[in-house]
């Protein structure tokens, strides 16, 4: 359905793009941190922005399989990788400002913080269940698991359950955000369960 491009078009031309664009939100706090200008409360804003660049980027990496389906495009496939990695660095981000700016990394403090505030148990529950993930994302580790790293990569949808779970309960107002990615989810979980049933 739509053009498909050459091999080495998406190799050295959309990839490293996408790589290059994947990487502006985590320049923009850094010129931000640099030059001052992330308001009154820093650390508040870039707990904030990593922790949607994270939602934001597991979303686009949860899409690709479906759009790829959906348009016959199947070189999309080239670029799941790349975003389920950006989904980790923009989690470790997140998890490194609350372990650095929130609590000095003040272990003891984490470790008793991490249980008593529900939204933080999950949202580190699904950072936990990320770093499976990251670590079996080479080809080698694909061909060694063979099946088993399909099943293993299925924990994605359990981690997206987590993650806008973990929006949702932080949230004291305004819902409308976590909703959002709430119903994107949903759909993506729907396509996913046809699929299955469908074949
Ligand atoms: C896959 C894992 C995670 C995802 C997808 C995620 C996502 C998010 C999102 C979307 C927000 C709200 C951003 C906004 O208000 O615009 C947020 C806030 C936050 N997250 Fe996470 N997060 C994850 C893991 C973690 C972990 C591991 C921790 C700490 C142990 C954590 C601590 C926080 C804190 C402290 C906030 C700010 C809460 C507030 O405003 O009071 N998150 N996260």
């Amino acid at each position: 359905m739509f053009v498909r491009p050459a091999d080495k078009t998406v190799s050295y031309v959309i990839k490293p793009a996408l790589f290059i664009l994947c990487l502006v939100p985590f320049a923009l706090l850094v010129v931000g941190l640099v030059n001052d200008s992330l308001g009154t409360n820093p650390v508040e804003r870039i707990t904030h922005e990593t922790g949607d660049w994270t939602l934001r980027f597991l979303l686009i990496t949860l899409t690709i399989t479906p759009f790829r389906r959906l348009t016959g495009s199947s070189w999309l496939i080239k670029l799941r990788r790349m975003f389920g990695l950006f989904t980790f660095f923009y989690a470790c981000l997140h998890f490194l400002t609350y372990i650095w700016f929130d609590h000095y990394f003040d272990w003891i403090e984490i470790v008793k913080d991490i249980p008593k505030r529900p939204f933080i148990t999950v949202g580190f529950i699904a950072f936990v269940l990320l770093i499976p993930l990251a670590a079996t994302s080479t080809n080698s580790m694909m061909r060694r698991l063979k099946k088993n790293w399909v099943k293993l990569h299925k924990l994605v949808y359990v981690i997206a359950v987590l993650g806008v779970l973990h929006f949702l309960w932080l949230v004291k107002a305004d819902t409308l955000e976590p909703l959002i990615y709430a119903s994107i989810l949903l759909v993506l979980l729907g396509y996913r369960a046809y699929l299955q049933r469908t074949g």
